[in-house]
């Protein structure tokens, strides 16, 4: 390690919070550049990015075409209030709700805010206001974001513990997790009984949700990351996400879908509950809808949730909701995927990486399932019976793919991963959608040696 990186680390120490995730890693990981699906650090090595910021950059670090329009939005308008209107907020917009218009027949409007959490808790407001409930559903191993209302919502009293009282706890039900089913049922024969469970729930007033006589339920809305994100990146089973729309279409119960990280064309489908034969009342998105750069974050709801008189002006607001840098990139974004072809090219990546993922399953008796929607795949990490899951082992070829010296071809190279997961055993992959076939070969070929070096079997 050299002396500059030596000095970063020493100012980390000293002067940085660390109730952030970075020291999460010890040492914490230093990067000084990025390309394409690669970050380097300070010798030039490349580590190949199978996550790509959470997800947040979609489209390639340094991607030109969205660098260019960045920079010249910089060079014309890179400063408005959110109080002013500029042209690319309202093309923006415009481009959210005629897709939702053309192909769903569904009116609606955005609300823009900066941060993923942030715009969690505008659809927050959004649901109590129409709803006048302060209580939601979400499922267990949901990630919502860590501000105290998304927290709420969120499963992991590890983020709410040390916080004091959360009275707006959501009431969390089971994931449809077929891989571990917290039913213990077999996904070829249940008959999504975990559907059935929540069903139960309506029963009686008994159940603790329901009001039979008021046709009332005491929750105004289901957050539902319709493919669980650091849950696991798991795909809910056919038919799942349709039977818990409709029960909660009975019970006037709203649905929010959480987009921020399997939208924008994560799954294949520009936003990831389209692959369900659903369509919430709200759906909330950040992230990559900015490729990563000045961030930008926003809900989409129906207009009856958001109309100008149920919502009106100063109903929430944010200093840099809506900021021109973010608009212009997002906007970008959107007109560079809308053509016919930019879906069933993340779908045919998407199933030759998948093809690769099942081959290097079928080599590893640790491999135990993996799996994948568009390009949002995972790998669960577990010990040689192929089930009990091995965080330790995830853990290993976590730090192992930081060093930066995997060998190929004389060249040194690592691999960035991230873990998800309920017991943070599952390597959660969010390529670059452009990523190409040998640079998904050559991933294969690091994991591999990942896996070998931290004696797998
Ligand atoms: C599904 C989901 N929702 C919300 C968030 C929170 O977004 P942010 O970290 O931008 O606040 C995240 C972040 O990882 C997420 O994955």
């Amino acid at each position: 390690m050299n002396q500059k990186i030596l000095e970063i680390l020493e100012k980390n120490d000293k002067y940085c919070s660390h109730g952030d995730t970075v020291n999460y890693a010890d040492p914490p990981k230093v990067f000084e550049g990025c390309e394409g699906s690669f970050l380097f650090d300070e010798n030039n090595t490349p580590y190949l990015d199978w996550q790509m910021w959470y997800s947040a950059v979609n489209f390639g670090y340094k991607n030109k075409r969205l660098s260019d329009v960045l920079h010249k939005q910089i060079d014309t308008l890179p400063q408005l209030a959110s109080q002013y209107l500029h042209k690319e907020k309202v093309d923006l917009a415009e481009i959210i709700c005629k897709y939702m218009e053309e192909k769903y027949g569904v009116k609606g409007r955005v609300h823009f805010n900066v941060g993923g959490a942030q715009a969690v808790e505008d659809s927050l407001k959004v649901v109590r206001n129409h709803t006048g409930k302060t209580h939601q559903f979400a499922f267990m191993g949901g990630y919502h974001g860590r501000t105290l209302g998304a927290s709420a919502i969120t499963s992991s009293y590890r983020y709410r513990r040390r916080f004091g009282n959360f009275a707006d706890r959501a009431h969390f039900v089971p994931y449809p997790y077929c891989f571990r089913c917290p039913y213990d049922m077999k996904v070829e024969t249940c008959d999504t009984y975990c559907h059935k469970e929540f069903e139960k729930l309506f029963d009686t007033e008994y159940q603790s949700v329901w009001d039979e006589k008021a046709k009332q339920c005491e929750f105004g809305a289901f957050y539902i990351e319709p493919m669980q994100g650091t849950g696991g990146y798991i795909i809910p089973p056919d038919g799942y996400m349709k039977k818990l729309q409709e029960s909660l279409k009975k019970r006037n119960v709203l649905l929010v879908a959480d987009e921020i990280q399997m939208g924008v064309y994560r799954t294949g489908k520009l936003w990831s509950w389209e692959n369900f034969d659903i369509i919430p009342d709200i759906f909330v998105f950040g992230k990559a809808i900015t490729n990563g750069l000045n961030p930008l974050s926003g809900i989409w709801a129906r207009e009856e949730l958001i109309s100008p008189e149920k919502f009106p002006p100063g109903s929430t607001h944010s200093t840099f909701a809506s900021n021109p840098l973010g608009t212009s990139v997002a906007l970008e974004v959107l007109k560079m995927t809308q053509g016919e072809e930019f879906e069933p090219h993340v779908r045919a990546r998407g199933a030759y990486f998948l093809k690769r993922l099942h081959e290097l399953k079928s080599r590893w008796k640790v491999v135990g399932d993996v799996s994948g929607l568009g390009l949002a795949l995972r790998i669960e990490l577990c010990e040689k019976d192929g089930f009990t899951a091995s965080r330790a082992l995830a853990d290993r070829v976590f730090n192992e793919g930081l060093k930066g010296d995997l060998l190929v071809n004389d060249k040194k190279y690592g691999l960035v991963l991230d873990i998800g997961g309920y017991e943070k055993n599952v390597i959660t992959l969010a390529p670059s959608l452009l990523i190409t076939e040998e640079e998904i070969d050559l991933g294969i070929h690091l994991f591999d040696m990942l896996l070998r070096r931290c004696g797998a079997e």
